[in-house]
């Protein structure tokens, strides 16, 4: 009688152990663009398109600093009072492996305050302290810090050794109440230099999001590649070199294509001459910026040559020139980040891919970021 209960208890314990998700496979990092909110038609998107099955990581952008130097919602409205918060952290009950984070900062937010918040001991406490309370509250996993960039932008050169500072106190804090602290870094080797003391940041930071796109500027006099793989390397090179933990970085992907007004409609190589960025897209409504969506009305009204390189895919119809990757440029970049040993991927927003499936299969980038990782790892298990 007994025996039968242990061996019965045991054959629970074991089927119990079974069903324990596996958390523990390459990153899959989603950034959520909650501004996606305002678009239209079907340009509008919200947290019920999340797909949280594709994702080991989402990124709720962007909260701010406010007057205070605490963290703060910059669209009060739909992160609290609509619930965007709450409904974001309840996609972790359909997958029990997603570890969501709360973004702060983002290229609008600007550089200068986030100088001055970090610049003394007493106000980083103060800015720690406010991020760790509002994480908690709204039960994120951890912050995601996008300050563009410490010592540029108006920053100081300071801003340097108190960014180490500023991670390593937060990392401290943080840890004890199990939570994540990631950045979003760009690429730009003099940007980086100036702004991170990358050995010293590598200790405190769980992961670094490498925005390893817009290689061409919307503002470039000259067309050029988005995300040219040839030059990601490059940059994923120059982290290693630096001694940052391969295990950390996570290779970003654009799902939108950078435009160009063409000087010349006859120029339209690589190198042409621009007159600014492109028109905006009808739902995006950003100049020198297309949906991964929007550029794929664009290939569907045959009116535009296409040029898919190795590097990159580029298009152009009279004046109007834009950049974008095809899906198989993100399998090229998946796997290259999974032969590399990174930590994984990111996609720079899952709100521009093409959700509603409208060309295919619903979240089709998303969705080959996922499968070519499930694949890769299949593939090393067997
Ligand atoms: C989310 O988008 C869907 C599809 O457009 C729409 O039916 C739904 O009302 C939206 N939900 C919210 C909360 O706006
Ligand atoms: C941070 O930057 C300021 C300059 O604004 C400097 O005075 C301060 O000593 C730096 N370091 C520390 C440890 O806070
Ligand atoms: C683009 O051209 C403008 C005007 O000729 C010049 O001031 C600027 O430096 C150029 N930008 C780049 C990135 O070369
Ligand atoms: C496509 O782009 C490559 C790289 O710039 C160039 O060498 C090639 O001539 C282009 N092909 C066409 C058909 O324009
Ligand atoms: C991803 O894999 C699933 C399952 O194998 C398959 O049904 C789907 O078509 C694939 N989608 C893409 C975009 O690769």
């Amino acid at each position: 009688m007994n025996w039968l209960l242990i061996v019965l208890g045991l054959i629970l314990v074991n089927s119990c152990v079974g069903e324990e998700p596996k958390c523990d496979g390459p990153v899959i990092a989603c950034y959520y663009a909650s501004w996606s909110y305002y678009r239209t038609e079907v340009g509008h998107y919200n947290i019920s398109h999340i797909d949280p099955n594709l994702c080991t990581h989402l990124i709720y952008t962007f909260s701010g600093l406010n007057v205070d130097g605490k963290i703060d919602s910059l669209d009060p409205n739909y992160d609290v009072t609509k619930g965007g918060y709450q409904y974001f952290n309840s996609l972790k009950q359909i997958n029990p492996c997603l570890k969501t984070l709360l973004a702060i900062g983002g290229w609008n937010d600007g550089s200068r305050k986030y100088s001055v918040m970090a610049s003394s001991e007493d106000s980083r406490k103060v800015f720690i302290e406010s991020a760790l309370r509002y994480i908690v509250t709204y039960n994120f996993d951890g912050l995601d810090i996008d300050w563009e960039y410490p010592a540029n932008r108006g920053g100081i050169a300071e801003d340097k050794e108190n960014f180490s500072l500023l991670v390593k106190e937060m990392k401290e804090r943080f840890s004890k109440w199990n939570l994540l602290l990631t950045i979003a870094a760009p690429i730009s080797q003099y940007i980086l230099e100036k702004a991170y003391d990358i050995a010293a940041i590598n200790k405190y930071i769980d992961y670094v999001f490498l925005m390893a796109y817009d290689y061409t500027p919307t503002d470039s006099n000259v067309t050029g590649l988005i995300a040219p793989l040839d030059e990601i390397k490059k940059t994923v090179e120059f982290w290693l070199s630096k001694q940052f933990d391969k295990k950390k970085l996570v290779l970003g992907m654009p799902s939108y294509a950078r435009t160009f007004v063409l000087d010349n409609e006859d120029d339209h190589d690589l190198g042409a001459l621009t007159e600014g960025p492109g028109l905006a897209g009808p739902y995006t409504k950003e100049a020198g910026f297309l949906s991964y969506y929007e550029l794929q009305i664009n290939l569907a009204s045959q009116l535009y040559e296409e040029n898919v390189t190795d590097n990159g895919a580029y298009g152009y119809y009279s004046t109007e020139w834009m950049s974008y990757d095809t899906l198989d440029h993100y399998i090229a970049k998946t796997k290259y980040a999974l032969d590399m040993n990174l930590g994984g991927v990111m996609l720079w927003s899952i709100d521009t891919d093409d959700f509603t499936g409208f060309f295919g299969p619903k979240n089709i980038i998303l969705t080959t970021l996922y499968n070519t990782t499930q694949d890769y790892v299949n593939r090393h298990i067997n």
